[in-house]
């Protein structure tokens, strides 16, 4: 307690006596104190301390307690009943000047004070933004608190100054640019964030765009849209970052990570990245995690065919899910919901394996790598894993996809950035136990306890078709003459049409995301 000592203003000793803060607070002992001054603050004039890391302030009482012995803080009343509160400047976004102006009045007015934004952490990952208004009516006292605040919010060097922002025109029902402006411009306006705002008009726009855009201004691109938009965003800018380190685009083997990082404003029919991101679907919490410039790394995977890339991508679905996407794609005139059930009611009705031989590579460390280990010998190479048989669906995710419809964890047995993939096989089953198995797969509780399911923790997945009868559905509407002989692939919700094998392989925190970490968020509930 006596580092308190530490924290009295400097020259400060005909003042009142320095405040005890509440020990949780993690105020290091050498902070240094920047401003000290009066404010009335909810109607109260209080004391205002202003140091490197925390504004911290408390009513100014009209009786001085006794002064405490000399080395020794009181620890008990009267000093310590008095209410302090404080805010960490971490958690500060924009300070500005607070005037009574009139309605037609561009500059000048009457300075009433100081009014800070704030970010605050609600219950269940939720981010909200708050104001904390300092009312004094000095302008020159305002102007170099103002001054000093400003200055502390230009040393967080981790926050965005300017953003590309990509608002996709087509997403969910048309939201975005409303979402966009309504909900996240005015906050950036407020941080002073520069933007550069550009509506995609088709699927491709933005990839389109970032292969070609400026980008060297910006300190981050944001997408606003769902998850096939913000898979598109997320290899543009990582194919962008190939083309700029002069790597043959056809043939990534070890890409380079991007510079910049992607932030994701959830704005689509299904926002499972952007929920496992933030560990919520929110708008404002997403906006206030890019304007503090949370950021991590996370893991994303290449797809190859037949030796030639083809895209970067999150998860990947072959099997039911690749049809039941390539099903609704071709019912694109119904409303989304709609043609979402609808296209999952179609194919489970012809509900038919793949058979397919999938070898995989357990990551190391895992479990599975351990099981390996111990059956062959040591030779990296002869811990490929083959199974073959049918299989109904094929589920590889390289980041744990929380649904945002029904909560829970998709891939539990994965992490965000540990450099590994979950790789969930359903075998051949009855239509009932697969419907029973993906009814369980929101769900938290024994997802994957069924006997025709089983999960891996691998790094490496190809998955070869044994027969080139992809199609072969019994559903006409497979077979356009340009599709023939593909198979589909459900790539964080895109479409992909393969003929081939696929080789998927996973890059340890390859791209950068604005988010909170999510050991230190809630569960997702
Ligand atoms: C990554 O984390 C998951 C979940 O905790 C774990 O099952 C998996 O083994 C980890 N992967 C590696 C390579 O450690
Ligand atoms: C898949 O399982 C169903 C139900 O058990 C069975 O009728 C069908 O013949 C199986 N298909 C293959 C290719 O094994
Ligand atoms: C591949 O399909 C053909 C007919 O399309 C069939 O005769 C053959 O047995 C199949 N091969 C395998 C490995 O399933």
């Amino acid at each position: 307690q006596t580092s308190a000592r530490a924290r009295q203003p400097a020259g400060a000793e005909a003042g009142p006596p320095p405040v005890l803060l509440p020990s949780a607070q993690p105020v290091p002992a050498a902070e240094r104190i920047l401003q000290r001054g009066i404010f009335e603050i909810d109607g109260r004039s209080c004391d205002v301390v202003l140091s490197d890391s925390v504004l911290w302030w408390r009513p100014i009482q009209p009786e001085r307690p006794a002064a405490p012995a000399a080395g020794e803080w009181p620890r008990a009343a009267p000093l310590l009943s008095r209410k302090e509160e404080f805010i960490e400047l971490k958690d500060l976004f924009s300070v500005k000047l607070k005037w009574r102006r009139s309605a037609k009045q561009q500059k000048g007015g009457t300075l009433l004070g100081i009014t800070l934004f704030v970010c605050m952490k609600k219950e269940q990952n939720k981010l909200k933004d708050y104001t904390l208004t300092l009312n004094n009516l000095s302008e020159d006292h305002c102007f170099s608190w103002v001054r000093d605040l400003k200055k502390i919010l230009t040393e967080f060097s981790n926050r965005p100054k300017s953003l590309k922002v990509l608002i996709n025109s087509q997403s969910h029902k048309r939201e975005a640019s409303h979402i966009y402006y309504e909900h996240v411009e005015p906050l950036l306006k407020l941080a002073e964030i520069k933007t550069d705002v550009t509506i995609t008009e088709y699927k491709g726009h933005a990839l389109s765009l970032l292969k070609e855009c400026e980008l060297q201004e910006f300190d981050g691109v944001i997408c606003v849209g769902g998850d096939g938009s913000a898979s598109e965003v997320a290899h543009g800018l990582l194919l962008r970052a190939q083309m700029d380190a002069g790597i043959d685009t056809n043939y990534i083997l070890t890409p380079v990570r991007t510079p910049l990082p992607l932030g994701i404003i959830p704005a689509g029919s299904t926002n499972v990245l952007a929920h496992s991101l933030y560990g919520i679907t929110h708008i404002v919490t997403a906006t206030l995690h890019i304007i503090m410039g949370h950021m991590q790394p996370v893991d994303i995977c290449t797809f190859s065919s037949a030796g030639k890339f083809l895209r970067f991508g999150f998860s990947a679905m072959f099997g039911f899910g690749g049809r039941t996407l390539a099903s609704a794609e071709k019912h694109r005139w119904m409303p989304p919901n709609q043609r979402k059930d609808f296209a999952m009611i179609k194919t489970l009705a012809r509900l038919k394996p793949e058979d397919c031989e999938i070898s995989f590579l357990p990551a190391k460390g895992s479990q599975d790598f351990q099981e390996a280990s111990r059956t062959t010998e040591s030779d990296y190479n002869n811990q490929w894993q083959k199974i073959q048989g049918h299989f109904l669906n094929i589920n590889i995710m390289a980041i744990p996809c929380c649904c945002s419809v029904e909560p829970g964890v998709l891939a539990p047995n994965t992490r965000l950035n540990n450099g590994s993939m979950a790789l969930i096989i359903a075998r051949n089953t009855s239509r009932p136990e697969f419907v029973k198995h993906l009814k369980r797969y929101a769900s938290l509780k024994s997802q994957f306890n069924f006997p025709f399911v089983e999960t891996y923790t691998v790094e490496e997945v190809k998955l070869q078709p044994r027969n080139n009868s992809g199609c072969d559905t019994g559903d006409v509407e497979f077979h356009g003459p340009s599709s023939e002989n593909n198979y589909p692939w459900n790539v964080d919700g895109d479409l992909v049409e393969v003929p081939s094998e696929v080789h998927i392989k996973v890059h340890p925190q390859l791209i950068k995301l604005y988010g909170g970490n999510l050991e230190e968020m809630n569960d997702y509930k």
